[in-house]
């Protein structure tokens, strides 16, 4: 097994861990996720023929680029990052399918009529819900369900568990997974919107 596949590009760990620093509790983690929970992620979230998928807290976009490598060429990428040097970062990504948010995911619909995207087929979530206040991780559960369209996927990574209890009240019955080959092994939550009703743990 190669250092690279479970350390992330040095110019990457150090943004990412002065992140960390300056917001311990809104990155949530020092280091980025290894290429194993990148892949384990994107393959979770199925979005090889989604037209339109949503990433929050691309971070310093390891994530993002592994998404965009299973995409299909003509769609799109929206990614909100609240941090704005990560931001900066993910606008770096010389891709023409990628659109970027600088703001909270909680304002997913906002950003979705910006650009006039259709309703998402996946969304794809590393932000800290464990960290954040329980209000804000309810708004952007809600967003989500509320943003994603009927079959969607909705894809959380987590170390502790609080995005189960708080997802499954919004969405229904999650399945979990875990990935080892990451620091800290990571759990991979997802859940399915349902057509016109609950969701339902994916198969
Ligand atoms: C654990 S990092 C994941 C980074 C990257 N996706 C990865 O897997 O390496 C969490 C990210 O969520 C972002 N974040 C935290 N709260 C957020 C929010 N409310 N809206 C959007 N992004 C948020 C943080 O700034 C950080 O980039």
């Amino acid at each position: 097994m190669a250092t690279n596949e479970i350390l992330p590009p040095p110019d990457q760990r150090l943004a990412f861990f002065r992140g960390f620093l300056r917001n311990p509790q809104q990155v949530g983690s020092v280091i980025p996720s290894s290429r194993f929970l990148e892949r384990r992620v994107v393959q979770c979230a199925r979005v090889e023929d989604a037209p339109v998928v949503v990433e929050l807290g691309p971070g310093t976009g390891g994530t993002t680029r592994a998404l965009l490598r299973a995409m299909e060429p003509g769609s799109t990428l929206l990614c909100i990052e609240i941090n704005a040097t990560f931001a900066t970062f993910i606008q770096r990504i010389p891709d023409p399918r990628l659109r970027v948010f600088a703001g909270s995911a909680e304002h997913l619909g906002d950003a979705l009529a910006a650009w006039k995207l259709q309703q998402p087929a996946a969304i794809v979530s590393g932000i800290p819900f464990s960290t954040m206040p329980v209000a804000v991780a309810r708004r952007v559960l809600r967003a989500a369900e509320t943003a994603m369209a009927p079959g969607g996927r909705f894809v959380a990574y987590q170390v502790r568990s609080r995005v189960h209890t708080l997802g499954t009240e919004v969405f229904g019955a999650a399945a979990m997974e875990v990935e080892l080959l990451n620091i800290p092994p990571m759990r991979i939550y997802q859940w399915c919107k349902a057509n016109g009703g609950r969701g339902k743990a994916p198969r």
